[in-house]
């Protein structure tokens, strides 16, 4: 065979190269692919014949070397296209395959929040009181040691005034700022309130307190309190009791029934505390009420000549207050055992509260 015709071969091998190329692009199914594997690379296929012809005794060694060498490259080159078609064809399917869409499935909802049994808790509260005519007002959560304490007949000797019992006090900037703490309960706001306001008013003050306790099942860091506060002329002790009877049938039922225990607090006078009959055994005596058939939930008061003196009011002025934990609202009413669950942001907790 002369050199030309290898040549011309080679030619030919070129062009079968391109077609199949040409071919490949076009072919968009896995049996197209393979209908020009078989074309190509066949038994019967193009390139076949022309490795053939190494065998008909028609080249010189060289010419065969040189053809042997060309066949080769060539053979690979199909192998390689093809296989990169079929790989990309696979991938497409694969990815046309996970993309496939029902339109019939229902869509996904977005998560929805909802209130913390805190809030739900505090609304269900403050709800009540604004239907028998009290406003709600909210303070300040760093409290001045006036409003904290000595407005409120809390003297500077008080343990509750200790840094280690109940006080978390703030660093002052200049030494003559006032001393700054976060609130350790929300009656200075019953200050707050007063000063340059005159009576007849009814509040409630809802908002989170802080106290340097140890944390366990039922003491916390922070927790919440609703305050309340009424002054106006002819108020008396049975005012109060009406009140906050009222506030509890609402809270847990109409058959609540309360008890009011003489106690002490600075900033009232009479003072008591409250007790909730059990809901729990109806006042008969079972583990949570530790066999006492009452559960303490506040404390109250006339409030104290001295408090109205504080914020200016005149000798003779009338008023109540009482203060509730939130926390231990809730969790009687929810049945929780653990205060920590309230901050602890489990979800699997909070979503049980719709
Ligand atoms: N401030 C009290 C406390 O944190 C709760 C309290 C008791 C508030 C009696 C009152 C009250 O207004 O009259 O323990």
């Amino acid at each position: 065979m002369e050199p030309l015709e290898i040549g011309r071969i080679e030619q030919e091998l070129e062009k079968l190269l391109s077609d199949t190329a040409q071919a490949l692009s076009k072919a968009d199914q896995p049996v197209a692919v393979e209908e020009i594997r078989v074309k190509t690379l066949g038994r019967r296929g193009g390139l076949n014949q022309f490795f053939n012809l190494l065998g008909q005794g028609v080249l010189t060694a060289e010419e065969k070397g040189r053809l042997g060498q060309k066949l080769n490259a060539v053979k690979q080159k199909l192998e390689q296209a093809i296989q990169e078609r079929q790989k990309k064809l696979d991938k497409t399917a694969g990815a046309r395959a996970s993309v496939s869409e029902d339109p019939t499935l229902p869509g996904i909802l977005p998560q929805g929040g909802r209130l913390h049994p805190i809030s739900q808790t505090i609304l269900e509260i403050l709800t009540i009181f604004q239907e028998i005519g009290f406003s709600v007002v909210e303070g300040f959560e760093g409290e001045t040691e006036f409003h904290n304490f000595d407005a409120l007949n809390i003297p500077p000797e008080h343990p509750s005034r200790t840094e280690s019992f109940d006080t978390f006090y703030l660093a002052k900037e200049r030494d003559a700022e006032p001393s700054r703490l976060l609130r350790s309960h929300t009656s200075p706001m019953q200050i707050r309130f007063m000063q340059g306001r005159q009576p007849p008013f009814r509040i409630v003050v809802p908002g989170r307190v802080f106290r340097p306790d140890a944390v366990d099942a039922s003491h916390c860091f922070q927790f919440h309190q609703i305050e309340g506060l009424a002054v106006a002329p002819g108020l008396t002790f049975g005012d109060l009791k009406g009140v906050l009877t009222v506030w509890a049938r609402g809270m847990f039922g109409s058959q609540t029934r309360l008890r009011f225990r003489p106690h002490y607090f600075p900033f009232t006078e009479p003072s008591a505390e409250v007790d909730l009959a059990c809901i729990f055994c109806a006042g008969k005596g079972c583990r949570v009420c530790g066999q006492k058939g009452w559960l303490e939930i506040l404390g109250c008061g006339t409030v104290h000549p001295a408090v109205f003196k504080a914020v200016g009011y005149p000798v003779g002025t009338i008023g109540f207050a009482f203060g509730m934990g939130v926390e231990r609202i809730a969790m009687l009413k929810f049945g929780i055992e653990d205060i920590r669950l309230f901050f602890e942001n489990d979800l699997r907790f909070l979503q049980q509260f719709p």
